[in-house]
């Protein structure tokens, strides 16, 4: 290794940026830290992107929640996935111990317990988070496909049942009105209006109908619905510091679909709605994907070719997006290439496997001063990283071996009445709390079949009445076969469908990345 004063200044000079910064540790060289070389992001190119990677247990939530509190501080708001719940605790001020405080100030990080503004969130039905919901036209049939893992033929069956939706007036917010579209398109009474659509064959309707059923499984009934959210809601600040708004995901791993559609979804939605802001000296939202190899395992390459897409477009808007998860083969190359800042906790390499994941991370570094970066991952302390970013002229800073601050607030779990309490209190409950079923596809459906048996019950009366009239000419006997296909159509005869309170909107087609609907 370079002589450590050498290091000492390069890291120096080479993070030594004019504007505001997150401050994320000091290096360390010859095993001892050095204060006065601090490494740090420069606020200004947190748009660019990172990686936070490392083996588990090696400190990269706790990475990713020193970040979010110092995001929240420069008040740029922060939308987090908290898989494991770990991240809760960021609401609440940490715990003081020696063990702690000598830590920080061997890196000079004056260390002040602090909890920070956290808004609650829980996707399909499970958690005590606000619930997050989408209508099925707003999520659209492109990323519908990608995330059903849809091929391109039935890709674009899917997009024909949305536009024939469309045109009936049939409104999709949820899961029962897309699957009651198909279902009519394939019954008898759709026969017609499938023959006119075209292109669509029932056995794809069928295809698609099996898919719709394993995402439900998942939780996407709860999912799918109004109220939809506002994704400018996580735009949000409170006392001058950005608000962290925490989506809590329980058993992701049994339904990762779900929450791939969620996420693609809200950045398709914020690239959607922000404006343009080009450079600026600070980001407006930044988002941290825990666990990310969950969003990228078994999709598709359609799917990962959406993502890096959305990541490379949507930094012009102010948004930053931050991946984490174990190695950085997890991450496609094409989102790998964009993303700006890197933090390396430390990787084993126990198995080839492993061997493998190390050499090809090494190889993803600027050249450094470490002569063999792979020994330098491998023997990382826990809450340690090797670090490089994006300088303000957007170069690589110097590769530099990090001991990391530690987070302010709470590292644990929040209590879990406190965070009921603050759920409880926070304006979005009342705003989304409840789900509102309207009038939609379904309803409309089944109250077109109410009007089928209307009618035919008036012709049988008039048959009737004819027989009892034995000089008049036979009445038309003529008979829709009406066959009770139960479920869906059956069950809601009688119930909200005579309910015409709603106008059905007149659906603006704003096809953005994935041909998104607005509302
Ligand atoms: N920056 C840090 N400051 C203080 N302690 C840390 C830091 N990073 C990690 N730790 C310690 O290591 C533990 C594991 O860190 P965590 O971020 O949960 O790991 P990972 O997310 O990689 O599995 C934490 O509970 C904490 O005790
Ligand atoms: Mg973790």
């Amino acid at each position: 290794m370079a002589e450590t004063a050498d290091v000492v200044e390069t890291v120096k000079q080479g993070y030594a940026f004019e504007g505001a910064a997150i401050e994320l540790g000091a290096l360390l060289a010859g095993d001892e830290p050095k204060p006065d070389a601090a490494v740090r992001i420069p606020l200004s190119m947190v748009n660019r992107h990172g990686l936070v990677a490392g083996a588990t247990g090696t400190g990269k939530t706790k990475t990713l929640q020193l970040m979010a509190e110092q995001l929240s501080a420069a008040g740029v708001s922060v939308f987090a996935a908290d898989i494991k719940g770990d991240l809760s605790g960021i609401s609440q001020p940490g715990q003081e111990s020696e063990k702690l405080l000598a830590r920080t100030r061997t890196i000079g990080q004056e260390w002040t317990a602090t909890g920070f503004p956290t808004e609650f969130y829980a996707l399909g039905g499970q958690g005590a988070g606000v619930p997050i919901r989408a209508t099925i036209t707003s999520v659209g049939p492109v990323l519908l496909s990608k995330v059903l893992g849809l091929n391109d033929v039935q890709e674009s069956s899917l997009g024909l049942i949305f536009h024939y939706a469309d045109k009936a007036g049939l409104t999709l917010l949820d899961l029962k009105d897309l699957r009651a579209v198909i279902q009519h398109l394939t019954s008898e009474e759709g026969k017609g209006d499938l023959k006119e659509l075209g292109g669509l064959s029932a056995a794809t309707a069928g295809v698609i109908l099996r898919a719709l059923i394993g995402f439900a499984d998942q939780g996407a009934e709860a999912f799918f619905g109004e109220p939809e959210f506002d994704t400018a809601d996580l735009m949000q600040q409170r006392d001058g510091k950005g608000v962290i708004s925490l989506l809590e995901l329980p058993n992701l791993q049994d339904r990762p679909a779900l929450f791939s559609t969620f996420l693609m979804w809200l950045l398709a939605d914020l690239f959607h709605d922000l404006p343009e802001i080009g450079d600026s000296d600070k980001p407006k939202l930044v988002f941290f994907f825990d666990e990310a190899h969950l969003l990228f395992n078994d999709a598709s390459k359609a799917f990962l070719d959406s993502i890096a897409q959305t990541v490379r477009l949507i930094r012009s808007k102010g948004v930053g997006v931050f991946f984490v998860t174990q190695s950085p083969t997890d991450v496609p190359d094409d989102v790998l290439a964009q993303l700006g800042s890197r933090v390396q906790h430390q990787l084993r390499a126990h198995t080839p496997n492993d061997a493998k994941a190390l050499k090809a991370t090494v190889n993803t570094y600027p050249e450094s001063a470490y002569p063999d970066l792979g020994e330098v991952i491998t023997s990382l302390g826990i809450g340690e990283a090797v670090i490089t970013v994006m300088n303000e002229r957007g170069a690589p800073t110097p590769v530099a071996w990090t001991r990391l601050r530690a987070p302010e607030s709470l590292m644990a779990p929040s209590d879990p009445a406190a965070m009921q309490a603050s759920v409880d209190a926070s304006p979005r409950r009342s705003k989304y709390a409840e789900s509102i079923d309207r009038e939609s596809a379904r309803e409309k459906l089944a109250a077109r079949l109410e009007e089928g048996a209307r009618k035919q019950a008036e012709e049988d009366a008039a048959t009737e009445a004819a027989k009892e009239k034995p000089a008049t000419k036979k009445a038309p006997t003529r008979r829709t076969e009406k066959k009770d296909d139960g479920g869906i159509i059956s069950d809601v005869v009688g119930s909200s469908a005579f309910k015409d309170f709603m106008r059905t909107a007149a659906r603006e087609i704003a096809r953005g990345m994935f041909k998104t609907g607005r509302r």
